[in-house]
């Protein structure tokens, strides 16, 4: 098979230990999405066209989760003898490709793809055969360290199990985003060893391994701390969570959107949100959800996965709205539950109403006409259509079937309530 360059390595075969879980570190979430998948957009905005995930510990949860990525391949790695072994084993599969290969870690969630690019750029313009991009953080704790000699050029990469004392100082970190040259680091991986701390076959080994070799080495200070947290404990999940999620709502702000307590306030990658809607404290938007404009939003709101709301809604304290649509000038203004609903214009959710799609085995649909009131904690037993204008009674219990439009029904079981004498 043809390889489209430029490649990518992305490493994802470890079980990351230090998270204590039973699913493949790189799978777990930041802002809703695996981080794999952020690391995977980063390597292909940044102009991959090929990418090889490799994978070992729970290798089925990871096909699983990138299934459907036209431009992925996957390695696999038995064994997880290390990072440059982990490189070597994509090898078959990128045989006979000459070129640039950036190699990238799974466990990167924040990496963006325009520091990427600029990476292969300047690869490419050094004809480097080894390009690391480097960062300067303020705890350099769990990193490999960057030994420069006293004229600034680059010697190797030290583990910080393998520090010395004084090395453990260094700043200036390894965060594993690399570009090398092709087939260059076949041949270097072939000759590092494992005499270290952890008898591994390190990645970290292959610059110092090209140099020897004769081979062009760059180390560049050029990618920004935030951008490079590595995840390998729940700690640092947290905080690349805490940074997703500022980049997120910041993104949105710019775009015309108002939070007011960005702190508690939680919003799903995927999702969209119009301009001049605004976002009260403690509500939180999971999934692809899309949200129009001018919409009033919480505070206590949460709209999941699937969920459309047109221009002008309202959502308000203690409303869980699930894998439904919902039309403009609508509003449901506290406690009250649509799940799997279609509601049309100017509704009116009353208190405490709920949808119960789910009989205990299957979901079902509601469908709400335009104008229709539901009254403060009524039931709409799914699946049930309640047609335009009409008016369920507080306490009413909507068994399965239709309301007439224009019809007014009360009472458990809900039944037409007889229009006034003289009507
Ligand atoms: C690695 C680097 C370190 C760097 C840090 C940046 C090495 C030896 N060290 O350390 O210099 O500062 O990343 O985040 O490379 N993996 C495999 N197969 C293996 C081992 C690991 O696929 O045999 C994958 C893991 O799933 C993970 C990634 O490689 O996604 C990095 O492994 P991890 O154990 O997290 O390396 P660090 O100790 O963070
Ligand atoms: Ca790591």
């Amino acid at each position: 098979m043809a390889i489209e360059g430029p490649a990518a390595i992305i490493l994802a075969a470890g079980q990351g230990k230090r998270m204590k879980s039973d699913r493949a570190k790189v799978l777990h979430e930041v802002c809703g999405r695996p981080m794999i998948s952020y690391v995977v957009d980063a390597a292909r905005g940044a102009g991959a066209g090929t990418i090889v995930v490799v994978v070992g510990f729970a290798a089925d949860q990871l096909y699983e989760a990138l299934a459907g990525e036209p431009d992925v391949l996957f390695a696999e790695q038995k064994e997880q003898l290390g990072t440059g072994h982990a490189v070597k084993v994509c090898r078959p599969l990128l045989e006979g490709y000459e070129g640039p290969v950036m190699v990238l870690v799974g466990d990167e969630p924040l990496l963006r793809p325009e520091p990427l690019a600029d990476l292969f750029d300047r690869q490419r313009r050094e004809r480097a055969d080894c390009l690391l991009g480097t960062a300067e953080v303020a705890d350099p704790t769990g990193f490999g360290r960057i030994l420069r000699d006293s004229a600034g050029r680059f010697l190797r990469i030290v583990e910080q199990r393998d520090c010395a004392p004084e090395e453990r100082a260094i700043r200036e970190i390894n965060p594993s985003c690399y570009v090398f040259q092709l087939p260059a680091l076949w041949d270097a991986l072939d000759r590092i060893g494992t005499g270290n701390a952890q008898g591994e076959y390190y990645l970290t080994d292959a610059p110092e391994q090209l140099m020897r070799q004769g081979g062009k080495v760059r180390a560049q200070n050029v990618l920004a701390a935030d951008d490079v947290l590595g995840v390998n404990t729940r700690q640092h999940l947290a905080q690349a969570e805490a940074i997703m999620q500022a980049r997120i709502q910041d993104r949105w702000m710019t775009e015309g959107v108002s939070i007011i307590d960005p702190r508690n306030t939680h919003i799903d990658g995927r999702a969209v949100i119009g301009r001049d809607t605004v976002i009260r404290p403690f509500s939180v938007v999971s999934g692809d959800v899309t949200i129009g404009e001018r919409c009033k939003i919480g505070p206590f709101a949460h709209l999941r996965a699937g969920t459309r709301l047109a221009d002008d809604v309202e959502i308000g304290a203690f409303v869980d709205v699930n894998r439904s649509t919902i039309d403009s000038g609508t509003i449901a203004r506290h406690l009250a539950y649509l799940g799997d609903a279609t509601v049309g214009r100017d509704v009116n959710v009353g208190g405490g109403a709920i949808t119960a799609n789910f009989d205990g085995a299957r979901k079902h649909p509601t469908m709400i006409g335009d104008g229709a009131r539901l009254g403060a904690n009524s039931v709409l037993v799914a699946p049930v259509e309640i047609g335009a204008g009409a008016v369920v009674a507080a306490g009413a219990v909507v068994p399965r079937g239709k309301v007439a439009p224009g019809a007014t029904v009360a009472g458990v079981p809900a039944r037409p309530m007889k229009p006034p004498a003289g009507e």
